[in-house]
């Protein structure tokens, strides 16, 4: 049966140490579960013996305050399909509990983390590296688990690992997209029915062989607001909005 915890001490000194040597997959999350969730979910049951979800919407991330009380949440629902999805343990730890300090202590990083998402909501990274800094701190697990489609966070938070020695292997698993393409994401549900039909342009453009400014420009066309097209590295990565919802998404070149 899938136990819910929301106490760090509960987890910590009674139920982390009753899984022995038993091997522990992590998947964080934000809540406003959808099947890209689910997917992670079956990767960490695939390899460990235990899978922990967290259910935290962290305010720390959100350099936008209308943004943060938009998110979508619905720790009810959330709940009952962690059951459904086979999930042992459900972590909802609260703010005070997560934060004792208030977040005067936060994890940086100076460079990848300016670019694209970091330079669009400043803050952004360092709201998201500390609080995953402290739940594998909290969870300590052997393996947890990022979707690619935030591969900017998925690379920050794989590299902040091997940066602070944490012995814990960061795995990316694949985008899960509609059958239009569009990437699953929490913040689909914030779109009205027409954006929803609009959308799938987004990925659409991003795989095509357009060069950055054209999509750029057909978006916008489209009446997309885009905030970036960038080609880095080898993948192709766009962030726009659709009325006042923000999507990302990034594909390999
Ligand atoms: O990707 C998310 O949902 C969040 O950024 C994460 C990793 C759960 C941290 O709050």
């Amino acid at each position: 049966m899938t136990q819910v915890i929301t106490s760090i001490h509960d987890w910590v000194l009674t139920w982390h140490r009753e899984l022995g040597d038993k091997s522990i997959g992590f998947v964080p999350t934000m809540g406003a579960l959808h099947a890209g969730h689910q997917s992670l979910i079956d990767y960490s049951r695939k390899d460990n013996d235990i899978t922990v979800v967290s259910l935290f919407v962290n305010p720390t991330q959100f350099n936008d305050k209308n943004d943060f009380e938009r998110y979508p949440r619905n720790d009810e629902k959330d709940i009952s399909l962690l059951g459904q999805w086979g999930v042992d343990y459900i972590f909802m730890p609260v703010y005070h509990e997560l934060y004792p300090d208030n977040y005067t202590y936060k994890v940086s990083e100076s460079s990848f983390s300016t670019q694209m998402e970091g330079a669009s909501r400043p803050g952004h990274f360092d709201g998201v590296l500390t609080v995953v800094m402290k739940l594998l701190n909290i969870i300590h697990p052997d393996r947890s688990y990022f979707g690619e489609k935030d591969f900017q966070q998925y690379s920050l938070i794989s590299k902040m690992c091997e940066a602070f020695f944490m012995p814990i292997e960061i795995i990316m698993c694949p985008t899960v997209r509609d059958q239009d393409g569009l990437a699953l994401s929490s913040r689909n549900a914030l779109l009205t029915e027409e954006e929803r039909k609009r959308a799938p342009l987004f990925h659409e453009l991003l795989r095509s062989s357009l060069k950055a400014e054209e999509i750029v420009k057909k978006l916008n066309e489209s009446g997309f607001r885009v905030d970036y097209v960038v080609d880095y590295e080898n993948r192709r990565f766009g962030a726009v909005y659709l009325g006042n919802t923000r999507l990302i998404d990034n594909v390999q070149r």
